[in-house]
């Protein structure tokens, strides 16, 4: 079976106790996310004023990322599917708020509230879910209709 997570279930599924916290301890994610995090701060170009910014982290998990942001004077609210990252985050005392949501659900700000907004690793895992069941389905029809 493929080793990626976004081919194996559903986020919300394989994030679980177990995969939340063999995830947050090792050592090259926790790397990986860090540097992912400091680049997408370079790419929003917030104002080098001193002034934290709100920033929202979609797909937060375990709060690796939102570490960056807080390492870097900033303000965070994470948002994730997965309860067992969120609960990993909690454990962690990670200085933002989570939340438990679907961002497919649509998040809810009003406009203005937040300064800007990262999104780190998660968004390729419903991407390439929904274009695996695709194929997969298309292949599946395909078979049937003989074609
Ligand atoms: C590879 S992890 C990255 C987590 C985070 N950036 C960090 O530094 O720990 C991807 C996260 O995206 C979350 N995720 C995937 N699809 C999501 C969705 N539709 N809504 C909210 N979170 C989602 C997963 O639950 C998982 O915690």
């Amino acid at each position: 079976m493929s080793s990626r997570p976004e081919l194996q279930a559903p986020p919300e599924i394989f994030y679980d106790d177990d995969e939340a916290r063999k995830y947050t301890s090792s050592s090259r994610i926790i790397k990986i996310q860090s540097e992912l995090t400091e680049r997408a701060l370079e790419i929003l170009a917030l104002p080098k004023d001193g002034v934290p910014r709100l920033l929202l982290d979609i797909g937060c998990g375990s709060g690796l990322s939102g570490e960056t942001l807080t390492d870097n004077g900033h303000q965070w609210i994470g948002l994730d599917i997965s309860d067992s990252m969120l609960n990993v985050a909690l454990e962690r005392e990670v200085e933002g708020d989570v939340l438990l949501a679907d961002m497919g659900e649509g998040l809810g700000f009003r406009s203005g509230v937040i300064d800007g907004a990262i999104s780190i690793s998660a968004i390729q895992v419903d991407f390439l879910l929904f274009h695996y069941l695709f194929f997969l389905s298309s292949f599946i029809c395909c078979k049937m209709f003989n074609h």
